[in-house]
């Protein structure tokens, strides 16, 4: 902390020597009260960057050591100053703010990363450093961690994606045949490109099982939907995905080129199973999508409009024809991407903000899995209102050209407009249990 301001009587009574020593007085009591990274930043490091900032990780640098943060440590700064690192973006000052996989900052943390870097990012003390944290391998599956190995693995078709190239999309259809013999319920599951270059150039998608039941009926469920800083989907607690062993895998992967050629990149995903005939109390169906983009009577998106220099808003509404308990939210848009809401109208006419995003970026395709005990319960007749806020201004670091008017597309300069839900529909009555036992839990914390 340097002095802002001296009294004019006393700036006058000090000599220009006393002031400068005690300037420097006041820097030494600031340095010694820095931060250090053995004490105070290395244990953020391992607990929120290092899953990406390892050897074998997403992120483009180590910061495992010492000597790698440091090398880093302005630039460190300011990418957790602005919000950017950790990628998270959600609005903390609305919505539901408790979610399974936070990896998010406190403005505590914040500051101690700040105070550090300013200080010239001291080292302190090295016996007091923490242990490293389990690096998981880079050709493992992350719910191999929590749940061991996957009960079945599936795999796209060979793909060479292009060195240099604009966006390449890739989507096979591979059998089913001989996976599984029986229906069964799926506990979680994970996708990503393979090891080690392939999970740099799958920019994000989807493996679908389309099947056919023992009465012949045709459904789809998703086995993986990948994207940037999304891990796996794992349901919660006593929720199944239920799938039939009749189908046909069709895969959908969009990837984005790093200036080499990845040669035969074949995506995979992993499908973790509830045992042999147990049957969840609750059924998921997985992410399914709501779009803003409503379109009216024009074509799915027709109404992806953005003006050059123009800021735009788009809202649309989905009405749920049953009760629901939604478990996560991933919102979708392009680079003109800036915010991402959902709110829940209650039939009683209740408002509430679920989830939102306010500092949305394309490069990432993160899914904010809300806590089992705030998982919002949605009764029969709720109105989800889905709002997409779109920059189509210079003042949006990513826009690759503000001039352009921009329409629906896949392309990342093209536009979308929507969110990924984790749907579990309920009867009436296990949304009357659920809801009592929510009412049991608030009354409870009340009282004690
Ligand atoms: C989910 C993976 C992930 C996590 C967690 C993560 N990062 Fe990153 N980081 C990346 C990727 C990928 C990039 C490169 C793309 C970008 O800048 O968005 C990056 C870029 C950066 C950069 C810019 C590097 C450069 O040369 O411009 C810094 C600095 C950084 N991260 C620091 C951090 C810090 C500090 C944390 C934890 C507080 C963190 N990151 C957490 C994946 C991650």
């Amino acid at each position: 902390m340097r002095p802002h301001f001296v009294p004019r009587a006393l700036s006058t009574a000090l000599s220009a020597s006393a002031l400068v020593l005690a300037v420097g007085a006041l820097n030494e009591v600031a340095a010694q009260d820095a931060p250090t990274f053995s004490a105070d930043v290395a244990p953020i490091l391992f607990e929120n960057c290092v899953r990406c900032h390892q050897p074998d990780g997403i992120g483009p640098m180590s910061l495992l050591s010492y000597q790698e943060a440091r090398r880093y440590a302005s630039r460190i700064r300011q990418k957790v100053e602005s919000g950017e690192m950790p990628p998270w973006h959600l609005d903390k000052t609305v919505g539901i703010q408790a979610y399974k996989n936070d990896i998010s900052l406190s403005a505590r943390q914040i500051q101690t990363i700040v105070r550090w870097a300013d200080a010239g990012a001291p080292e302190g003390d090295p016996s007091v450093l923490p242990p490293a944290p389990d690096i998981p391998d880079g050709r493992d599956f992350v719910l191999t961690g929590e749940l061991g190995p996957p009960d079945f693995v599936i795999q796209s078709t060979p793909y060479t994606v292009q060195a240099n190239a604009q966006d390449q999309w890739w989507s096979p259809n591979v059998s089913f045949e001989g996976v599984i013999d029986q229906p069964r319920y799926v506990r979680a599951t994970e996708m990503k490109g393979s090891y080690p270059n392939g999970a740099k150039v799958l920019h994000h998608g989807h493996v679908t099982l389309s099947m056919v039941d023992e009465q012949g009926r045709r459904s789809s469920r998703p086995l993986g939907r990948q994207g940037v800083g999304k891990g796996g989907d794992l349901f919660p607690e006593n929720t199944g995905m239920l799938i039939q062993p009749e189908g046909q895998v069709n895969w959908n992967l969009h990837y984005f080129p790093i200036a080499e050629v990845v040669e035969d990149e074949q995506a995979i995903a992993g499908v973790w199973l509830y045992p042999e005939g147990y049957v969840p109390e609750y059924e998921t169906i997985g992410e399914q999508r709501f779009t803003a983009d409503m379109g009216g009577d024009m074509p799915w998106a027709g109404d992806i409009v953005l003006p050059p220099h123009s800021v735009k808003v788009q809202q649309g509404v989905h009405v749920m024809d049953r009760p629901v308990m939604v478990s996560s939210f991933r919102p979708h848009m392009h680079m003109r991407g800036r915010e991402q809401s959902v709110e829940a109208i209650y039939p009683d006419g209740r408002r509430e903000m679920l989830g939102k995003v306010d500092n949305y970026s394309h490069f990432w395709q993160i899914s904010y899995a809300f806590e089992d005990q705030v998982a919002p319960l949605l009764p029969k007749g709720t109105v989800l209102l889905i709002t997409t806020v779109w920059d189509n201004t210079a003042a949006n670091p990513i826009n690759p050209d503000p001039r352009q008017w921009v329409v629906f597309g896949q392309r990342g300069v093209d536009e979308m407009s929507h969110v990924w839900l984790g749907m579990t529909y309920l009867t009436d009555e296990q949304f009357e249990r659920l809801s009592a036992e929510r009412t049991r839990m608030a009354a409870a914390e009340d009282g004690g």
